[in-house]
């Protein structure tokens, strides 16, 4: 097995002699009889076979590509019978957290809140919604922990997306699903909507592929292409920005005007230590304290070179004020979440420094 940085590149091309070396985007709905492709809601494309084969390839696992992230966590969901019980933690992405609560509040499935690594285990469980690191405190949960102390009988899932496929292998530490946001820092361009879920075992698979084309939450070639073509860029992408997040979560955390700063690769960060053995890269997302959302707001709406906008993963820098986000009660006021593109770290600084001080 190559490293992850290198099956980045070299994984999911076409091997027949006279190919190009990307698959095109494939404009196909339907297929002739006799392969393996044959509606392209339900088996995908030639393009989405490929993204899938990348994906698959890294996190050593069967990769179902879906139309958004969301798709992605729904299709995951789905596995569960009525009146199951899920487990997630304190920290999570808001979207998700209240996919969550509606589900609860219609009778789908009972939800309990992990705040301590115990509480993960202490009760029966039908599936164990683990983020990490989390959106957006940057939570790093121990996946082998959690995966060997299951309840009996309960799934794990890991969403994945802020450590991205090389950041992290959830399969590896017994994870039955991964899940990955991939309008995030696998397409890392801010122009594609779109998800990932990667399993082993055959009937997950098989629910997953049934879930596709069953809900239609099918990924098109376009998007498909254009995530396979962000994947190949996403080592070195991860590296620059994970170093620039690094020098701006220590230079924030230094400034008088800044409450707090989460980033797991801070060893104030109350789980760095087991990011420390957990993740290959620390991540390009922090979120830093400034104790007041108008505070926020307004250091926010002066940013001149970092976006003031709501995704993340891109080659740009965004950040945003995530208190006040439905379920997100747990934050502190005034906490805006940064992702750090590629923009030199001191012209980062520079507009971070001065929005903060105005
Ligand atoms: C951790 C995490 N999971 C899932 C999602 C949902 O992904 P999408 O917006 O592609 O549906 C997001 C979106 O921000 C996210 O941050």
């Amino acid at each position: 097995m190559t490293h992850p940085e290198t099956t980045l590149i070299s994984a999911g091309r076409p091997v027949t002699p006279g190919s190009p070396l990307n698959h095109p985007v494939s404009a196909a709905s339907n297929y002739l009889p006799g392969g393996d492709l044959w509606y392209a809601r339900a088996h995908g494309t030639e393009t989405v076979a490929a993204f899938e084969s990348v994906i698959g390839t890294l996190e050593r696992g069967e990769a179902v590509a879906f139309s958004s992230g969301m798709a992605a966590v729904s299709a995951v969901l789905d596995l569960v019978p009525i009146g199951a019980t899920v487990v997630r933690g304190r920290d999570l992405y808001h979207g998700v957290a209240t996919l969550l609560a509606v589900g609860e509040a219609n009778g789908r499935w009972k939800v309990r809140t992990a705040g301590e690594m115990a509480d993960w285990f202490d009760e029966p469980a039908d599936l164990l919604w683990v983020e990490s690191p989390s959106n957006p405190l940057l939570e790093v949960l121990d996946l082998q922990a959690i995966c060997e102390n299951r309840p009996r009988d309960a799934v794990v899932a890991v969403d994945s997306t802020f450590a991205t496929p090389i950041g992290q292998t959830p399969l590896g530490a017994g994870a039955d699903f991964v899940v990955h946001s991939a309008t995030k820092f696998i397409g890392g361009h801010s122009d594609l909507v779109a998800g990932v879920v990667v399993a082993n075992a055959a009937g997950h698979v098989e629910h997953l592929r049934t879930r596709r084309e069953l809900a239609g939450g099918s990924l098109g070639s376009l998007e498909a292409f254009l995530a396979l073509r962000g994947l190949r860029t996403l080592g070195v992408r991860l590296e620059r920005s994970a170093s620039s997040a690094g020098e701006l979560a220590q230079r924030l955390q230094g400034h008088g005007s800044v409450k707090r700063v989460w980033y797991p690769g801070l060893e104030s960060h109350p789980t760095h230590h087991i990011a420390a053995s957990q993740l290959r890269t620390m991540g390009a997302v922090l979120s830093f304290g400034v104790g007041d959302d108008a505070l926020a707001d307004r250091i926010c709406d002066s940013f001149g070179l970092v976006v003031n906008a709501t995704s993340l993963g891109g080659v740009e820098t965004t950040a945003e004020r995530r208190s006040g986000y439905p379920g997100s009660g747990h934050l502190p006021p005034g906490l805006i979440r940064m992702s750090v593109g590629l923009e030199a770290v001191d012209d980062l600084w520079f507009d971070l420094e001065a929005a903060i001080s105005r």
